[in-house]
């Protein structure tokens, strides 16, 4: 009889308890790539929901970099309370704080990107007492701006044999109506020939 009223009391317990567990988790928003020109600066955008008041205190971002291939991390920005910058590695002088605590973002920018920056980025949000949930992640894909204006030498080209086209089509056209007036006019020749006859 006890051992009954024991496992009752377990069930209600776990009804309490696990619910609380499931929905105390801080919800990550991010894109899942962002392209950037070689030389410009990109925002990393990172948004997150939490069942818990956000204040300075109680929130800690951190955003980690992986290169393509390799599970090797390496810190980007770490934030609490203020920004902190790496002072040393790829990302110094590189990225500065983006996010806006008040209003649930944690956006951070990276500063005249080159291809080296390719990679994973990852937005690890904690809100205490929030446990964290999944990270965010950004694979971010530097792209020279040689591309761009292979896509304008590319419209050029169209562009040109559109042109070309239309001149040949412009003498094409030409020649068949003035070969066809001068039929017309035979024909016009032959039938005042033939009232003629009438
Ligand atoms: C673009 O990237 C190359 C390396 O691939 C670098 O040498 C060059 O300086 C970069 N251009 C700009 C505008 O940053
Ligand atoms: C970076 O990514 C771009 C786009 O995928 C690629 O064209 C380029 O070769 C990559 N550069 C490096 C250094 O990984």
């Amino acid at each position: 009889m006890s051992n009954h009223l024991y496992l009752w009391l377990l069930l209600l317990l776990e009804g309490l308890v696990l619910p609380e567990i499931e929905v105390s988790a801080v919800e990550i928003f991010t894109p899942s790539e962002v392209v950037a020109v070689n030389g410009t600066d990109v925002k990393l955008s990172c948004t997150f929901k939490s069942t818990h008041p956000v204040s300075d205190q109680s929130l800690i971002v951190k955003w980690n970099y992986r290169p393509p291939n390799s599970q090797r991390e390496t810190s980007v920005l770490y934030f609490q309370e203020s920004s902190h910058p790496p002072d040393a590695g790829l990302f110094k002088n590189r990225v500065v704080w983006s996010g806006n605590v008040a209003k649930r973002d944690a956006s951070i920018t990276l500063l005249h990107v080159s291809p080296t920056f390719n990679g994973t980025y990852t937005c690890q949000v904690t809100n205490r007492p929030d446990v964290q949930g999944r990270d965010g992640e950004i694979v971010l894909k530097v792209v020279q701006k040689a591309s761009v204006s292979e896509i304008g030498m590319l419209l050029a080209v169209v562009g040109g044999s559109c042109a070309v086209i239309l001149v040949i089509l412009g003498i094409v056209m030409g020649v068949k109506m003035y070969k066809k007036r001068q039929e017309d006019m035979d024909i016009e020749e032959h039938s005042i020939g033939k009232t003629d006859l009438y």
